[in-house]
Order: structure tokens, then C-alpha cells, then sequence
């Protein structure tokens, strides 16, 4: 094998095709593209895949951590925990709805919010938390829930987590919220979309209005009912977070190969996991039985005290190499519109920081074949 590769193998890449292609021509010939029946039935299946009662499909995840915040009512003057390391719109929900986040730092091991810090962190202006299951492995929800007051709500941030369990509890099930992300990058896709899980039958009322702008009755009921001059209430302020029939129909033939995808990403990690151990300025990311990962990515720390190089030159030889990588993710609370606002320190969060600077996501995808790792694991060898 040689030290070049005729292509870059990307960082992410999403697996569709002839399903996702036939999928389309449903809606595309019936006519029906906004909200409707393909989206329901992704919602049924989505929903008993992660055992939860309701779900409701939404644009995005974003979206969808908003509809919880909403749902439960959060507004100025109120608190929500986040975890520092994660992706900027878990943050920026909570701003949405004129309320504070407070971020909490995360374990250098799993990268998930540091349960310990949390306690010093609650107000009683906290009103709710967002645990982030980053990059597919679940927070440690009931040690997090042991930590909080009973009046706290929980939203799972569970972009990376679907299909993944804590427990043998499904993600999306543990909290009074899940919100779910189908960005390409993540583990099934539809384009852009989300999907919010709940058990609590008067939080899927509530956020089921809001998704639709806040009308008492959905389009569809309005549309299949039978008295056509009936129009919905509004009497709350909602939104347009309504998934489109398209994507509904890709989501569907996408949830169909999520446990292939789960498999084969499975096998990768751990083979990644066994393959670079011998690497002493590599740290793995942490894996453990009760939680059952996803693995939407698998991301490595750099020690730069013993690496011959630093993290970013790293990264630069592995591009030259034809291998694409990317930092895992931002500490949120050291961008600049939250160090403008809230007055966040970097101090504050050492390990978010660290992890910012160190942290590197090697390729793992449904499209990647076993040339691909062994050429992967060859070049970051001979680093
Ligand atoms: C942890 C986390 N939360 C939220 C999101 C936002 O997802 P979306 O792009 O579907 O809004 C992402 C996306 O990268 C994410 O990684």
C-alpha cells in the first residue's frame, strides 16, 4: 500500500441510493411534500426504535432543542445547564429563549458534562439541562438526574446518539426531552432534520402545537377532515419546525439500514480502538459496555507533551495524505458571542479548552472500506 490515495477519504460521508431515490418518488407522485403521512410513519418507526412514546419530526435538531425548551416553558430570567464542549446550538437555544445557559466543563475521558461539576452550578433559577451524548456515547443519565432537583427538567441533546443506549435504555428515552439530528454528518440523514422523543403525553401536546406555528389543529386533520371551513386557534406563539414528506420518506428508508450502519460502525471503532493502542501520544475515546456507543465519531486526543507533532500538524500530514479529519468540537463557552455576553473565562473550563485544541476526529463512516482504515492506521503509524 502506498502513502498516497488516488481520493481523500472524507471525514463523513452519508450512505444513500436506490431506496432513498424509490422513497422520494411516493411523495413526488401522490403530491403530498409538507408534513404528512411519510413523516408520521418515520415518526412511528423512529419512535419504537428508541422506546419512546412520541416523536414528533422536526427541520433539525437546533429545532428541536428549541421545541423542548419552549415545551417546558423556559424564558428570561431562568437557568440551563449545558455542557462547555459540544456544538454551538446547544447553547444557543437556551439564548433563544431569553434565558442563561451555564456551562458546565466535561470529562476528559467520555467528553460528556462532568456530573461532579454540576452541583455547584445549580440555582434556583435553573430550570432544565441539556446532557449532550456527544459524538454517540451517552452521558451518565441517571447519575446526572440523581445530581439535580426534582423540579430540573432534561433534555437529551442526542444529535450523535441515534440508536445508541445507556443501560440498555434507549437514547432519546432518558430524559423528558430527546432531540435528534439528521445532518449528513450524523448516523442516518435526511438533508437537513431532527426529531424530538418524549414519554410525557402534555409535553407531546405542547410541543406539538408549537412545531406548527402554535395552531390547535394540525394541518393534516385540517386537511383530511371533514369540515373544511374549520380553522385552528392560535393561542400560543409557535413555529414552522415541520419536517417536509421528502424527507420523511428518505428518513423512513434511511431508519431501515440504521442497524447495519450501527453494526459496521461498531466494528470499525473497535478495531481503530485495538489497532492505534500502540500509539503512547494517542488517547482513545472511552468505551464501555453499559453504554452502548453509535459511534457517529471517533475521536482521539493528541497528548502534545509526548506526539512528535502538534495536533495540528497532525492533521495537515493527514491531509496530504489524502485524510480528511476535523477537531471534535468547540468549548461553546469560549466563542465569542458567549465570552461577549455571559463573560465566560477559558480557565473555567480546562477541559473543554483542552479539548478544543487537542481533540481529532479520524474518518469513520458507512462508505469507508477496510483499505481505508488499514491505509488510515499505515499513515498516522508512520507519524
Ligand atoms: C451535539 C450536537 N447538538 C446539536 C447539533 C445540531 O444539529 P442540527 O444540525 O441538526 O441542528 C449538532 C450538530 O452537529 C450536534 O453535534
Amino acid at each position: 500500500m502506498s502513502n498516497t490515495k488516488d481520493r481523500t477519504i472524507q471525514i463523513s460521508e452519508p450512505v444513500t441510493g436506490k431506496e432513498e431515490l424509490d422513497a422520494l418518488s411516493v411523495p413526488l407522485e401522490t403530491g403530498w411534500l409538507t408534513q404528512g403521512p411519510k413523516v408520521k410513519e418515520f415518526e412511528y418507526e423512529f419512535a419504537n426504535k428508541h422506546s419512546t412514546k412520541y416523536a414528533f419530526a422536526t427541520t433539525s435538531c437546533t429545532t428541536s432543542l428549541h421545541l423542548a425548551l419552549s415545551s417546558i416553558g423556559i424564558r428570561p430570567g431562568d437557568e440551563v445547564i449545558v455542557p462547555a464542549f459540544t456544538w454551538v446550538s446547544t447553547a444557543n437555544v437556551v439564548v433563544y429563549c431569553g434565558a442563561k445557559p451555564v456551562f458546565v466543563d466535561v470529562r476528559a475521558d467520555t467528553y460528556n458534562i462532568d456530573v461532579e461539576k454540576i452541583k455547584d452550578n445549580i440555582s434556583f433559577k435553573t430550570k432544565a439541562i441539556i446532557p449532550v451524548h456527544l459524538f454517540g456515547l451517552c452521558a451518565d443519565m441517571d447519575e446526572i438526574k440523581s445530581s439535580l432537583p426534582r423540579n430540573v427538567k432534561v433534555i437529551e441533546d442526542a444529535a450523535c446518539a441515534v440508536g445508541a443506549s445507556y443501560k440498555s435504555r434507549m437514547s432519546g428515552s432518558l430524559g423528558d426531552f430527546g432531540a435528534f439530528s439528521f445532518h449528513p454528518r450524523k448516523i442516518i440523514t435526511t438533508g437537513e432534520g431532527g426529531m424530538l422523543t418524549t414519554n410525557d403525553i402534555n409535553l407531546a401536546e405542547k410541543a406539538e402545537i408549537l412545531r406548527n406555528h402554535g395552531a390547535s389543529i394540525s394541518e393534516e386533520k385540517r386537511h383530511l377532515g371533514a369540515k373544511p371551513y374549520l380553522l385552528p386557534d392560535f393561542d400560543v406563539l409557535g413555529y414552522n419546525y415541520r419536517m417536509t414528506d421528502l424527507q420523511g420518506a428518505v428518513g423512513l428508508a434511511q431508519l431501515n439500514k440504521l442497524d447495519n450502519f450501527l453494526t459496521e460502525r461498531k466494528k470499525w471503532a473497535r478495531w481503530y480502538l485495538d489497532e492505534i493502542s500502540d500509539i503512547p501520544w494517542i488517547k482513545l475515546p472511552h468505551f464501555s459496555q453499559e453504554f452502548d456507543h453509535s459511534w457517529q465519531a471517533f475521536v482521539v486526543v493528541i497528548n502534545e507533551d509526548n506526539s512528535p507533532l502538534s495536533r495540528n500538524e497532525i492533521m495537515e500530514k493527514l491531509l496530504e495524505a489524502g485524510i480528511s479529519t476535523r477537531p471534535g468540537t468547540h468549548a461553546v463557552s469560549n466563542l465569542g458571542y458567549y465570552r461577549e455576553k455571559f463573560s465566560t473565562k477559558k480557565s473555567d473550563f480546562p477541559v473543554a479548552t483542552m479539548l478544543e485544541n487537542c481533540s481529532l476526529a479520524l474518518p469513520l463512516h458507512n462508505k469507508m472500506e477496510a483499505e481505508d482504515f488499514e491505509y488510515i492506521s499505515k499513515i498516522i503509524h508512520s507519524i
